[in-house]
C-alpha cells in the first residue's frame, strides 16, 4: 500500500511540472493561451431567454455601443488606399458590401494581383467571432486588422511607413488626434479599424428576426431545414450568436478533391495538435457569400453542405434534406445585405456613417482600390472638428490615387 500511495503522491506533484514543462516547449502557444480575445461587449449572461439554446440573437447595437468619432475614422481607413503599399487596394476590395461583405473570389487577390491563399471572409457580424480569421489566429478585430496591412498578398505595406504617411495626411493628423490622446499608432489605427467592424453587424435576416421578436418569420422548408440542421447535429459547431465563429474543430476534407492548403492553427501556436484546425465560420449571410470554405474550393450552397453532411454528420444527405437545410440558411440573409447597392439597402445596418463606404471601389472587379486622390480632396473639403464627412467619392479609375505611388 505505502509505495502505491507514494508513486500516487509524487506523480500528483509531478503532474503540474510536466504540465507546465509540456507548455514551455510551445512559448507561442502560452501566449495564445494567455491573451484575452473574447469580444467584452457581449453580453451571455445566464439569465438570457435563450441560454438553454443553441443560437442567440444578434445583439441589439446599445448593447456594444462602439464610439461614433472613432468608427468614422475607421469607416475613411477602411477605404484609404493608402494603407496598400502601391495604393491599389483597400480593405473593401475584398470586405465589399455588394459582395455580402466579402469578395466572391475563391481566393482574393491583393496588391499586384498576388493572389492569397485564402477565402475572404464576411466582414458582416465579423465582431461576434470569439478570434478572427480562418485559422483564428488573431485574438480579435483590432489585432486582425493590422493583418492584411502588412501581409504581402493582400496590401503589403511596411506599417511604420503606413504610421508616417497617415501623420503626413492633414485629414489623418487631425482625426486621430481628436479621438485618441496618444494620436497615430499602430495599436489606434487597428481599434479604429476595429470600431468600424463592429458596426458591420447587420440583424435584418429572418432567422434573427424569429429569434429576437419570436415571429414567426421563417416558412415551413426553411423550419423543416432547421430541425434537420439540429438533427444531424450541425448545429454542434455551429451555434450561438454567429451559428459558428465560437470553436476550433479539426478540418477535414478526406474524399473531396480539395487539400487543406495551409496549416490552421498551428501557424500562430505551434502545437501539433493545432495541424489544420480551423475556427468554424459563421454562417450569417453564407447565402450571399459564395463560393465556400477557406479555400473557395466550392461554388454553391447545395454543394457545401453535401460535403458538410460527409464530412461531419457522415451520411451523403437526401435532396430533400439539402434543399430544406439550404433554405435554412438563406433565412440567415439579411435584407439589409442582399444585393447592397448603393445606400438604400444599407438601413439595417447599425451607424449610418459607414454606409458612404460600402459603395464600391471598384475594388471587387478589378482588383482596385478606389481613388485616393479623389478621397482627400473629399475629405478635406469638410470640415470641422467631430463633423461627418459623409460617404466617400469613389471613383471608378483604379490608379487615381498614384500619389502614395508604390515603393
Ligand atoms: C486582398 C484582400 C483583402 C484585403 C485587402 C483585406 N482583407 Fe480582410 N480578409 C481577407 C481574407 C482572405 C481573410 C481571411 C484570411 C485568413 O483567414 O487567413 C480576411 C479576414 C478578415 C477578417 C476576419 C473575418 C473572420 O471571419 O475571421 C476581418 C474582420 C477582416 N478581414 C477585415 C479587414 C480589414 C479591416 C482590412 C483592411 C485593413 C482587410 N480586411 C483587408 C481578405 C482581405
Ligand atoms: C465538427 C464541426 C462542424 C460540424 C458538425 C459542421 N460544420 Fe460546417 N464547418 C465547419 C468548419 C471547420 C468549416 C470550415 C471548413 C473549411 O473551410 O474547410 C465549416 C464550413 C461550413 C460551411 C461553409 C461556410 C463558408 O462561409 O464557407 C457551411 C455552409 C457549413 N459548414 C454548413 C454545415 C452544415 C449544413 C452542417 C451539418 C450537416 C455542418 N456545417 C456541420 C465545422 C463544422
Amino acid at each position: 500500500m505505502k509505495p502505491f500511495k507514494s508513486l500516487f503522491l509524487a506523480l500528483a506533484l509531478l503532474a503540474p511540472v510536466l504540465h507546465a514543462a509540456k507548455t514551455a516547449e510551445y512559448p507561442q502557444y502560452r501566449a495564445f493561451l494567455q491573451a484575452r480575445g473574447e469580444a467584452s461587449w457581449i453580453r451571455a449572461g445566464a439569465d438570457h431567454p435563450l441560454a438553454n439554446s443553441a443560437f442567440r440573437p444578434i445583439p441589439p447595437s446599445e448593447s456594444f455601443p462602439s464610439d461614433p468619432a472613432k468608427s468614422r475614422l475607421g469607416t475613411s481607413l477602411f477605404h484609404e488606399p493608402l494603407l496598400s503599399a502601391d495604393g491599389t487596394v483597400v480593405c473593401s476590395s475584398c470586405h465589399h458590401g455588394r459582395a455580402g461583405g466579402a469578395d466572391r473570389r475563391p481566393l482574393s487577390v491583393g496588391i499586384g494581383g498576388a493572389l492569397g491563399g485564402r477565402n475572404s471572409p464576411t466582414i458582416f457580424n465579423a465582431a461576434f467571432n470569439f478570434r478572427q480569421f480562418w485559422d483564428g489566429r488573431a485574438f480579435d478585430l483590432a489585432e486582425q486588422a493590422l493583418g492584411p496591412i502588412t501581409n504581402p498578398l493582400e496590401m503589403g505595406h511596411d506599417l511604420d511607413i503606413v504610421l508616417k504617411r497617415l501623420s503626413k495626411d492633414p485629414y489623418y493628423a487631425r482625426q486621430f488626434a481628436l479621438v485618441y490622446p496618444d494620436g497615430i499608432t499602430a495599436a489606434n489605427l487597428g481599434d479604429a479599424l476595429a470600431q468600424h467592424t463592429k458596426n458591420m453587424t447587420l440583424t435584418d435576416s429572418a432567422f434573427n428576426l424569429h429569434l429576437s421578436d419570436h415571429t414567426n418569420a421563417l416558412g415551413e422548408q426553411a423550419m423543416r431545414g432547421w430541425r434537420r440542421f439540429e438533427a444531424l447535429g450541425c448545429s454542434s459547431c455551429h451555434n450561438g450568436i454567429n451559428l459558428g465563429g465560437n470553436s476550433y474543430q479539426l478540418a477535414s476534407t478526406s474524399g473531396f478533391d480539395r487539400g487543406i492548403a495551409d496549416e490552421g492553427l498551428f501557424a500562430r501556436s505551434g502545437r501539433e495538435q493545432d495541424r489544420q484546425v480551423l475556427r468554424v465560420p459563421s454562417l450569417h449571410n453564407v447565402a450571399i457569400t459564395p463560393p465556400y470554405f477557406h479555400d473557395g474550393s466550392v461554388g454553391t450552397l447545395e454543394e457545401a453542405v453535401r460535403q458538410m453532411g460527409i464530412l461531419y454528420a457522415g451520411r451523403d444527405l437526401q435532396e430533400q434534406d439539402v434543399a430544406d437545410v439550404v433554405a435554412f440558411l438563406e433565412t440567415l440573409t439579411a435584407q439589409s445585405g442582399r444585393g447592397m447597392h448603393g445606400m438604400g439597402g444599407m438601413q439595417g445596418m447599425r451607424g449610418m456613417q459607414g454606409m458612404g463606404g460600402m459603395q464600391g471601389t471598384g475594388g471587387m472587379h478589378g482588383g482596385h482600390g478606389g481613388s485616393g486622390r479623389g478621397m482627400h480632396a473629399g475629405r478635406h473639403q469638410h470640415g470641422g472638428p467631430g463633423q461627418a464627412h459623409g460617404p466617400h467619392r469613389h471613383t471608378e479609375s483604379p490608379h487615381a490615387g498614384s500619389e502614395h505611388g508604390s515603393h
